[in-house]
């Protein structure tokens, strides 16, 4: 009875810490099976498999942003590098231009590099916020007040209707839900074609304010809605790259309203059917009515 039962321990126990070694070893899909060691033993080895399941998921998240990093790094330095080179031989000659290809590819480094910066900063919860109080209504105003130009510029209309969530004062950081918005109206005017609407609007439902950029352009096909969160993805990567989009703007956008306590969703009918981003955030329990807000002056 003794020799059974010892053996079946000896056996998982053998099995672990040859796992445990291959997994230190960088063979992150290695798993233990169960050999009978008892209740003790198998729960412990499905301890063991969930971690190193962990582990292979972020490893195989590091590899794929590096990757995509690379990815993306390559198409400016190419091209920058291929002026240079063309200006150096005289094939090429410095004029408008040259001038806006190198000045818009060293942009688009110098974006991804801000990007980058706040997209991990936010993962690993590192991002500062500056807490103030401010209305929804101001908010919604200084967003529009940024994108009026431009929105008239491609012939889309743009409505800002924060109802009756105006006054409602949030304990937020202001400039960084600035840049959450400022990414939603940016992403909305782009998939938007002229004569389109969108509509920048506000809700109360409990004790959440949601804020929410609606616009009736392309869409977004069902299979690709649960990833346009994910960092580095574009529904058309040509179009949206040349738009100037680096994929990470929804990433960051979700990174700020999660780290507020709240959150940021996707809707849409499908292809041609318009898109619905909606950010909700917690109100604070007191101050649901207007005051005097000391942050609010910045905003104006
Ligand atoms: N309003 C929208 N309508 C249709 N597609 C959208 C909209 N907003 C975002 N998307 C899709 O989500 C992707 C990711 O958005 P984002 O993270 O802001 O990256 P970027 O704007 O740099 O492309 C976009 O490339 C686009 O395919
Ligand atoms: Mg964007």
């Amino acid at each position: 009875m003794t020799w059974w039962v010892t053996r079946g321990m000896q056996r998982t126990l053998d099995a672990l810490t040859t796992v445990a070694s291959e997994v230190l070893h960088g063979h992150l899909s290695a798993r233990v099976t169960s050999a009978g060691g008892g209740a003790e033993l198998d729960t412990l080895a499905g301890a063991f498999n969930l971690m190193a399941g962990q582990l292979e998921q972020t490893e195989a998240t590091r590899r794929r942003l590096l990757s995509d990093l690379a990815h993306e790094l390559r198409t400016p330095i190419s091209t920058i590098q291929l002026y240079c080179e063309g200006l150096g031989d005289g094939v090429l000659q410095w004029d408008l231009a040259t001038e806006r290809v190198l000045t818009e590819n060293t942009a688009r480094l110098a974006r991804l590099a801000g990007d980058l910066d706040d997209v991990s900063r936010a993962e690993e919860g590192r991002l500062v916020f500056d807490l103030a109080p401010v209305t929804v209504g101001e908010l919604i105003h200084s967003a529009v007040a940024s994108h009026e130009d431009g929105f008239a510029h491609e012939g889309v209309q743009l409505i800002a209707d924060p109802g009756p969530a105006h006054d409602t004062v949030l304990e937020v950081d202001a400039n960084r839900l600035g840049q959450v918005l400022d990414n939603l109206l940016r992403n909305a005017q782009r998939h938007t074609p002229p004569g389109g609407t969108v509509v920048i609007s506000a809700g109360l439902t409990g004790d959440e304010v949601r804020i929410s950029v609606t616009d009736d352009g392309d869409g977004i096909p069902a299979q690709h809605l649960p990833h346009v969160f994910e960092r580095f993805y574009r529904g058309d990567p040509a179009r949206d790259r040349d738009r100037g989009g680096s994929g990470i703007g929804l990433t960051i956008s979700r990174a700020i309203a999660d780290a507020h306590r709240g959150g940021l969703t996707a809707t849409s009918g499908g292809p041609g059917q318009g898109a619905s981003f909606t950010m909700s955030l917690p109100q604070p329990p007191r101050r649901r009515t207007r005051r005097p807000a000391k942050g609010a002056s910045q905003l104006r």
